[in-house]
């Protein structure tokens, strides 16, 4: 700050030191022609006129200029420490130097009002953030309390069946029962796997098989219905590398999405194939298919044009997909129906391998 302060100073007393010995110059020439003792009285008081003039220039710069700078660099040090309550004193000056001071404490107050609105903000996100923290929480309690007695109603339900003669009407109530159970189980997991994400536990296995154990729990889904479940399998697929439980809810997932969306009658396609260094499984169906505008939102979590979804289905599939570095593609004609496909690298890139 010291040899900011030397070098305008300097700048500024040069010029006017130099117009004054000048004017001295003149002075010394222009009293030749005096006599000794007049010139050097005329010198002296011309010496000590440009001297005083210099010293009131400066003290007049010192205080009209230095004094504000210095005060200005000391309250940006202190607003770069974080205190946004400086203010400087010569904002109420009415020259440039006033201006600068105003729009500087115009600068901090909006600065000011700008981390209130931050800190109120920040303040209300994560109370929101606590807050859905705490219900997710509970939802992921709930479903995992759910879960056990319902696997035992699953396993009572399986001796009443079995134990019932098969003409007895109440076979078909029991089936019933036994599908609801499975629908249940599916968004009771889905929700525990949203609320409680795990990374997948992947080992080198047959996708077919994990494919055709979906498709097979779906059949059961659609048994009363006259939907059709095609399944191409691909017997010289290279075993992929994935968490067979994960990709079987992915599968099922999509598997449900397509049936729910016929209305009567219709077809659900499953191929197994391959593309470049990934294994696919494509799911289309014969259904009502997308519109457009809905596309983009179909995996944002709790996106439902559905009475009884949660929405949590396409969302956790892309997930799950997306943790083994595949995707999901999708295509949908409305009225015609609607395509999707998973592709999952047959090895899981060896720098991206997840811990398990
Ligand atoms: N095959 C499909 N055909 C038509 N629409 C679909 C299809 N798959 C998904 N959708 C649309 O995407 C939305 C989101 O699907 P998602 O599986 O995430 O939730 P959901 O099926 O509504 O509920 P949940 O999966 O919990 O039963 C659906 O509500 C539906 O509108
Ligand atoms: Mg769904």
């Amino acid at each position: 700050m010291g040899t900011v302060g030397v070098n305008w100073q300097l700048k500024a007393i040069l010029p006017v030191g130099f117009v004054l010995l000048a004017g001295l110059f003149v002075f010394t020439l222009a009293t030749v022609s005096l006599r000794d003792p007049e010139r050097h009285a005329v010198l002296l008081v011309a010496g000590t006129g440009a001297v005083a003039i210099c010293a009131v220039v400066i003290i007049a710069l010192a205080y009209v200029i230095q004094r504000p700078m210095v005060e200005l660099q000391d309250k940006i040090a202190q607003v770069s420490e974080g205190n946004l309550d400086a203010v400087v004193s010569f904002a109420n000056r009415n020259d440039e130097i006033g201006d600068l001071g105003r729009n500087f404490n115009h600068m901090l107050q909006q600065l000011r009002e700008s981390r209130e609105e931050i800190e109120t903000l920040h303040r209300t996100q994560m109370s929101r953030a606590e807050h859905l923290a705490t219900l997710g929480e509970m939802a992921a309690g709930l479903a995992h309390e759910i879960r056990n007695p319902l696997a035992g109603i699953a396993g009572v339900i399986e001796i009443i069946g079995r134990d019932l003669p098969s003409s007895s009407p109440a076979c078909a109530v029991v089936k019933d029962v036994r599908l609801e159970i499975v629908q249940i189980n599916r968004i009771l997991t889905d929700l525990l796997e949203t609320a409680r994400p795990h990374p997948p536990q992947v080992c080198l296995s047959n996708l077919n098989t994990t494919v055709e154990h979906a498709v097979m729990l779906a059949r059961q889904q659609v048994l009363s219905k006259p939907i059709k479940i095609e399944l191409q399998q691909a017997p010289d697929l290279p075993e992929v590398e994935h968490d067979s439980d994960q990709i079987h809810q992915v599968l099922l997932n999509l598997l449900l999405n397509a049936v729910q969306a016929m209305d009567d009658a219709g077809t659900v396609r499953v191929e197994i194939d391959s593309r470049e260094d990934c294994a696919t499984v494509r799911v289309s169906d014969t259904g009502r298919g997308i519109p457009p505008q809905n596309l983009p939102n179909i995996f944002r979590p709790f996106y439902t044009t559905k009475g009884n979804g949660t929405g949590l289905g396409l969302s956790l599939a892309r997930r799950i997909v997306e943790e083994h570095h595949g995707r999901i593609e999708v295509g949908s004609v409305v009225g015609k129906g609607s395509t999707f496909e998973v592709l999952i690298p047959f090895r899981v890139p060896a720098a991206q391998a997840p811990v398990s």
